[in-house]
């Protein structure tokens, strides 16, 4: 047993700190693009109302998500760590050292796995986390620094499109963008293509992007994923409202409105809503912006796309993008998929 001294904490504290930098993107200072808001205005103004999805992540969102990932109904968590565990070292034999920067990196654990894979085999450990939730991002690079006593951190925080404008130079010789949870299924196939191309563009030749993928499957095993027998999904959604009354000076009840979601089989995706269960107007003051609801209208908050791997396969090479290999758990319900920048 170990017993540091308050000297030595001390000490621990600083060369922890030396060791992580996060940089704020979403301050309009720093990223000229970051207009506070107005993706929520062009969403709360169209005929089918939707609310970006990152807005689902205040620090209070991302605990939710953390306890969705625990719930028996989820299984993309575990499914796609079993994945990363059983093939993490060949992954990292491939690239070889390299920086690893995540979209979307949330508590970070499953990356941990990857971690463990480069450092078993002695490379330098450095990553850049990105994330808009800036508190998640905070107290899980601090976790991370204590369990990995060689790694850096280069945090951003921001949409992925700020931060992979702004990404810090690499002390590596190479870098793998990695796109975990299969989050891009919360992209239409045209802003899919749009985040290879920004992906692409951030990156060099020979670099490396990791991606993984939820297929598609069974409806049975999809609904209820994203609507569980606890509530907690259905939490998740009405935080939304929350996080929106804080940040924009809102009036959301959450009493006015029901989680619903459902697989649309003809898009192969699970759509999440928050249908407002009668007339009713709500104001964001702080974006001037007023919204009239009817009774059993339905604000879409989240969609979450279930691939097809043959044919994102086509699409990644479409986009530059070699792929050097695929790997599936045992019941083929995910996919990773390994792609190099074209030469
Ligand atoms: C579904 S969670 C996945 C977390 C983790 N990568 C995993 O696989 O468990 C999505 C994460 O991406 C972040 N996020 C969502 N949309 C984002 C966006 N447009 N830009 C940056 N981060 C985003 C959220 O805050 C959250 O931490």
């Amino acid at each position: 047993m170990s017993i540091s001294s308050p000297t030595g904490n001390r000490d621990q504290l600083a060369n922890d700190q030396q060791r992580l930098t996060i940089q704020d993107l979403s301050d309009p200072q720093v990223t000229v693009s970051a207009n506070e808001g107005s993706d929520l205005i062009a969403g709360l103004t169209q005929r089918q109302k939707t609310i970006p999805c990152h807005y689902l992540y205040d620090d209070r969102g991302s605990e939710i998500f953390e306890q969705i990932c625990e719930l028996p109904e989820y299984y993309p968590t575990r499914t796609e760590a079993e994945i990363l565990e059983a093939n993490g070292s060949a992954i990292a034999q491939t690239t070889g050292p390299c920086e690893l920067i995540e979209l979307g990196s949330g508590s970070s654990t499953k990356t941990r796995l990857l971690f463990d894979s480069y450092d078993n085999l002695g490379y330098p450990l450095r990553y850049v986390p990105i994330d808009v939730s800036a508190g998640m991002l905070e107290a899980s690079a601090k976790e991370l620094l204590r369990d990995y006593p060689t790694l850096k951190i280069y945090g951003l925080v921001g949409t992925y499109e700020q931060a992979l404008q702004h990404l810090p130079p690499s002390p590596l010789p190479k870098q793998m963008v990695f796109f975990l949870g299969s989050s891009l299924g919360n992209f239409a196939p045209k802003q899919c293509q749009e985040i290879f191309r920004q992906i692409t563009a951030s990156l060099n030749p020979g670099d490396y992007f990791l991606l993984g993928l939820d297929l598609q499957k069974s409806k049975d095993i999809l609904e209820p994923a994203y609507n569980d027998s606890q509530g907690i999904t259905a939490e998740f959604n009405y935080n939304l409202l929350d996080h929106l009354n804080r940040r924009f000076q809102g009036n959301f009840n959450r009493q006015n409105f029901q989680h619903w979601t459902f697989y649309n089989s003809e898009l192969g995706q699970i759509e999440t809503y928050l249908r407002s269960t009668q007339a009713q107007t709500v104001e964001l003051k702080a974006l001037d912006l007023t919204v009239e609801l009817d009774a059993g209208e339905a604000i879409r908050t989240e969609i979450s796309r279930k691939f097809d791997l043959p044919t994102m396969k086509k699409e990644l090479s479409q986009e530059g993008l070699e792929v050097l290999n695929t790997w599936q758990d045992s019941q083929n319900w995910f996919a990773l998929i390994l792609c190099q920048i074209s030469k």
